[in-house]
């Protein structure tokens, strides 16, 4: 039953006992209160009728008795009198008395017994009588008994209007208390009650619930839920906290995971990195010497990784005070301002470094690999001195690996193509990987290099071939079908060559994401940020863009400026509120095209600059120097828009450090589909940067994109960085390669004889 229905009836029965008690009381009163009128009334009647009829009485005179009695109840409400004799006979009774009374009643029987008046009310049929018995003595003996009747209908009929009134009155009562009920169960009761159950609701099904009910009445009971639900809350907090926390070990890199990972993977095996550039180049400040990190995607990635993990990096010592600072075999610990793995340097003459790093790897290699429309030069002279300088480091590899067994070589880009081979032919036992950074062109393009065979077959010496993206694993693939006599394994991605075997493989580089992210000082929000940059930079702009490159035509900087003077053509909105900061590091600056290009651009962006400038504000700002990551870092925390638009590009380290250091999920990231990172990030605006209307109209959409689109747009890109980070790319390689059999491991033997 519901409680409303329980209430009411409760009520009702509740109101009709104390309407029916408190009632009957009154009504009782009444009658006797009535009653006890009629009495008093009765008795003066009696005595009064006494007086007169006594000595009539005492003679006998029934006659005469009989006219004296007719005559009194003439009264309104006396209805009679009678006389009865003690044997119960009436003696003398008035006329029209109901024959009920022609014997003697009760009453009188009762006064008789008593020897005093006595009354009493009944009933006959409809009619309600009052008697009133007086007993008759006669000579000190009681010998009759006097009746009185009267009318007691009138006492009836008020006690029955008693009833009625009560009764109406309890009507009444029953129904406001009922509707007061109502009202009162609904109001307090009810709707607390609903709204308690809906948060409750709420809560148990993890919403995040509103402040709990108000009231008195469910007071006591939130209060114990709410304990109960922050207890849930905390406890839910805590294991989605567990459960994340275990995703991320799963699936998140750390160097400390890293370096487990690689200890466990080498089981005390040396492992020895090459690469041309240094991490730390040493140079000379006047009379001081000072340490700086070169602008280079390559050491922006590997570095992190030999933090981690230890080990050797073997490179081309080019700053002036390298040898200064190295020990007698070229060795220093590094980084030098917290050491924790080995630097050893290797030394070039002038002739080997122009012949090998400005000819061949970067007048040869580099153009013939990037597809941007500059003709590679290839000069014998360089080859030699490429070949040479390969042999140089293949012999600096070889002295480290004395002594060891199995050791892991990891061989960075495209200077040490021939390497492998070398170090191959020497230790077949060590486990070689290459990571190529650049792009690997289609079979056409690098076809035209007079030393491509040796190139490649330099390459198989390799176990591990890794590249950015699949499609330059394609391109090889093809290159070496069409050039090179081998056994190419489609499936498995594999090039046997005079019974070894090179695996190929996609390993996307990247960054050490965590080591962006680290939020500035509370009160440097992007705004402000920005406010203190562009003072700074003596404009004043509204929005500002950011590029951050070394010069190298391959990233397309000239391109993008004309797409900036573009932009502040189509929208003049953006006059004297958008400027482009282009920061670009002078690299590789012995090579006439790059001499050039770094003038050309200074030029190019004069141009635009003249014919939009005012007092205090230009549309592009061309800072043309290196500048160290802890400088470049603000740019990209300020900037509204980053472009990253080169022409071709194998990764691009750039396009991830700028979405690595927006911890505040804002600016927008504008990419050139050309660009390996372009893959991985399909959240930024990809353009063609040929492009120039597409990309002028991208900064304009970057510039208004919503806050809501650029943060969910920046979450993705961060989630993928945080997933595919640099300590993942180093421990998928080591991984790989570890997976490779050595020649004097029992199923390579196996493999070789079959
Ligand atoms: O892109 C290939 C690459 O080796 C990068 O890894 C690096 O950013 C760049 O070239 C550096 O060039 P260099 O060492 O010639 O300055």
């Amino acid at each position: 039953m519901p409680i409303t229905l329980r209430l009411i009836l409760s009520l009702l029965i509740a109101s009709s006992v104390v309407v029916f008690t408190s009632t009957g009381y009154q009504a009782a009163q009444e009658r006797r209160r009535l009653q006890g009128d009629l009495d008093r009334r009765a008795t003066i009647v009696s005595e009064r009728l006494l007086e007169t009829a006594e000595p009539l009485i005492a003679g006998g005179r029934t006659e005469e008795l009989q006219g004296i009695f007719d005559t009194f109840v003439q009264n309104e409400r006396l209805r009679g009198v009678a006389l009865y004799a003690i044997d119960r006979e009436p003696l003398v009774m008035s006329k029209g008395l109901p024959e009920n009374f022609h014997s003697l009643p009760l009453v009188a029987d009762v006064a008789i017994h008593s020897d005093q008046g006595k009354s009493v009310l009944v009933q006959f049929g409809k009619e309600h009588w009052h008697l009133f018995a007086l007993p008759v003595r006669q000579d000190e003996t009681l010998k009759r008994v006097l009746v009185v009747f009267h009318d007691a209908d009138y006492i009836h009929a008020h006690t029955s209007q008693v009833w009625r009134e009560n009764f109406k009155q309890l009507l009444g009562h029953v129904l406001l208390i009922c509707l007061i009920a109502l009202i009162i169960v609904r109001w307090s009761l009810i709707q607390p009650l609903s709204r308690t159950l809906e948060w409750v609701r709420q809560i148990s099904r993890g919403e995040t619930a509103q402040a709990p009910p108000k009231g008195a009445l469910f007071g006591p009971l939130t209060r114990e839920v709410s304990r109960i639900a922050k207890r849930l809350e905390v406890a839910k907090a805590a294991a989605e906290e567990e459960a994340r926390l275990r995703i991320a070990a799963e699936s998140r890199w750390t160097p400390e995971r890293l370096k487990e990972h690689v200890r466990s993977v080498l089981q005390g095996r040396t492992m020895v990195v090459v690469a041309n550039r240094e991490p730390y180049v040493h140079v000379h400040k006047g009379r001081q010497i000072q340490w700086m990190v070169p602008a280079s995607g390559l050491v922006t990635a590997v570095e992190p990784i030999m933090r981690a993990c230890g080990g050797t990096w073997i490179a081309h010592g080019s700053g002036d005070a390298d040898r200064e600072t190295s020990d007698s075999q070229g060795k220093l610990k590094v980084p030098p301002d917290a050491p924790f793995y080995t630097l050893k340097r290797v030394w070039l003459s002038k002739e080997e470094e122009d012949g090998y790093y400005y000819g061949f790897a970067n007048e040869g290699l580099w153009p013939l690999c990037h597809i941007a429309h500059t003709r590679p030069i290839f000069r014998a002279g360089d080859w030699d001195y490429y070949r040479r300088v390969n042999e140089k480091f293949a012999q600096a590899v070889l002295d480290e690996l004395e002594g060891t067994e199995d050791p892991f070589v990891l061989i960075q880009d495209y200077h040490f193509a021939l390497l492998p081979r070398m170090i191959k032919n020497k230790r077949p036992d060590a486990k070689i990987a290459v990571f190529w950074h650049i792009p690997w062109p289609n079979p056409e393009a690098f076809g035209i290099c007079p030393w491509a065979g040796d190139l490649l077959d330099g390459m198989l010496g390799a176990d591990l071939l890794g590249f950015h993206i699949q499609f330059h694993c394609n391109n090889f693939l093809d290159t070496i079908d069409r050039l090179l006599e081998s056994r190419i394994d489609w499936e498995q991605f594999a090039i046997n060559r005079s019974g070894h075997t090179t695996r190929v493989k996609a390993f996307p580089i990247s960054i050490a994401e965590q080591e962006l992210a680290t939020p500035p000082p509370k009160e440097e929000s992007a705004e402000s940020l920005k406010e203190r940059l562009v003072k700074e930079l003596g404009i004043t702009a509204k929005w500002i863009g950011v590029g951050v490159d070394r010069i190298d035509y391959t990233k397309g900087i000239a391109e993008r400026f004309r797409a900036v003077e573009r932009l502040i053509e189509k929208y003049p909105a953006y006059r004297e509120a958008f400027t482009f900061v282009q920061i670009g590091a002078p690299s590789r600056t012995l090579i006439k095209r790059y001499h050039d290009l770094g003038a050309e651009l200074e030029a190019e962006a004069d141009r635009i600059n003249r014919r939009f400038q005012t007092r205090q504000w230009k549309p592009i700002v061309f800072i043309k120097e290196h500048r160290s990551h802890k400088e470049i870092i603000p740019f990209y925390r300020a900037a509204d828009v980053c472009l990253v638009t080169a022409l071709h590009d194998g990764m691009n380290l750039v396009a991830k450090e700028f979405v690595a250091s927006r911890f505040d999920g804002r600016g927008v990231l504008i990419l050139s589909q050309f660009a390996g990172a372009s893959r991985e990030l399909g959240d930024a605006l990809l353009v063609n940067p040929y492009d120039t209307e597409q990309v002028a109209d991208a900064i304009h959409y970057a510039i208004q994109m919503k806050p809501e689109e650029q943060q969910a747009r920046m979450t993705r890109m961060l989630m993928t960085l945080q997933e595919r980070n640099i300590y993942r790319w180093a421990a998928d390689l080591v991984t790989d390669l570890s997976r490779i059999s050595s020649p004097r491991e029992p199923e390579a033997v196996a493999a070789q004889q079959a």
